[in-house]
């Protein structure tokens, strides 16, 4: 069901109100950061989207490429009747390469804060696949405490691809798996896409392409502030910044500022000297080690984990832990 267009006015108010907050505590703390959820206004999902066709950008065609080899084991490990349930389920295309392969699914349940999107890819799965049900749930899947009661009965099958766990700290992806495995329950499982730690040239190269692109998704934000936040960012004094942290085991990415200068936001003067960062994203890199780690930490155990010949990025089975 859609909101009525009032709703979805105070809707924006309210995102609008959580991206003023957000970036004026951030830019106001000693380590200055803006989180990275803010960075995919419609123009950062479009450079997103332009990322992940990027040739140094190996993931997301590696991880499709996983995916399409290994669905049809995924669907004899899931088994028929059950409930394939997507954490921050976009446009679900990733998901297709699943429900081709899983004719006898009970039901597909995308879960994503965006209502708008969600309804789309809803009635754009409802025409491709007549057969299956899809019910959306429309939420912040880091803050999800059930599932729609009708599929009480079924087994249930998280599936967070992309190496979004990435993105999240270690502790915030421990805390995502816990709450994924209660949604899933003791005979669940979850599918996770995770990208794997390797050559740190081949890492920086993904994150600092030729073109430009990711440069660009990351100056966007500053794009974004102005507009949203009548913030006056000049976008040619800034710099993206993307490098890995060995030590830490992930890619760093920040805009610098290219000299002193002081900006505008809401109002509010913030002064940035040359050469300072500002955080915007974190991209964590995982090893099998680690992966079973994550994993234990939030409940579950690898089964499977299958994954390309360079071993590039992998897709495990995550099964629900006793
Ligand atoms: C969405 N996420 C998995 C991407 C990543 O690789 O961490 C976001 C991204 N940021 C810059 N390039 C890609």
């Amino acid at each position: 069901m859609n909101l009525p267009i009032a709703s979805l006015e105070r809707v924006g108010t309210a995102d609008r109100e959580d991206f003023r907050s957000a970036v004026l505590a951030g830019l106001a703390s000693a380590a200055r950061a803006i989180p990275a959820r803010f960075l995919y206004d419609a123009r950062g999902s479009a450079l997103f989207d332009a990322i992940c066709e990027l040739p140094e950008y190996y993931l997301t065609r590696t991880e499709t490429a996983i995916l399409g080899g290994s669905a049809s084991e995924i669907a004899q490990r899931a088994g028929p009747g059950c409930v394939l349930v997507e954490f921050g389920s976009g446009s679900s295309v990733k998901s297709r390469l699943l429900l081709d392969a899983m004719p006898d699914l009970d039901a597909y349940v995308p879960i994503d804060i965006s209502r708008e999107h969600l309804d789309e890819t809803a009635a754009r799965l409802r025409r491709d696949y007549p057969k299956l049900r899809v019910e959306p749930v429309s939420a912040d899947y880091m803050a999800l405490d059930s599932l729609p009661a009708f599929i009480n009965g079924a087994r249930r099958i998280g599936f967070f691809p992309g190496s979004t766990i990435g993105n999240l700290t270690p502790e915030e992806a421990t805390a995502f798996l816990r709450r994924a495995r209660r949604l899933l329950r003791d005979d669940g499982a979850l599918i996770l896409g995770v990208d794997l730690k390797k050559n740190s040239q081949r890492l920086h190269d993904a994150y600092n392409d030729a073109a430009g692109v990711t440069a660009q998704f990351t100056l966007n934000l500053l794009r974004r502030m102005n507009r949203e936040l009548d913030a006056t960012f000049d976008l040619a004094a800034f710099a993206h910044e993307a490098f890995y942290n060995s030590i830490e085991g992930r890619i760093e990415i920040y805009f610098r500022s290219l000299r002193p200068q002081t900006v505008t936001v809401s109002g509010r003067r913030f002064a940035f000297a040359a050469g300072e960062r500002i955080h915007t994203e974190y991209s964590y890199k995982y090893d099998d080690d680690g992966i079973a780690a994550l994993a234990a930490s939030g409940g579950f155990a690898i089964a499977k984990t299958w994954t390309d010949p360079e071993r590039l990025f992998a897709v495990a089975w995550l099964q629900a832990a006793a």
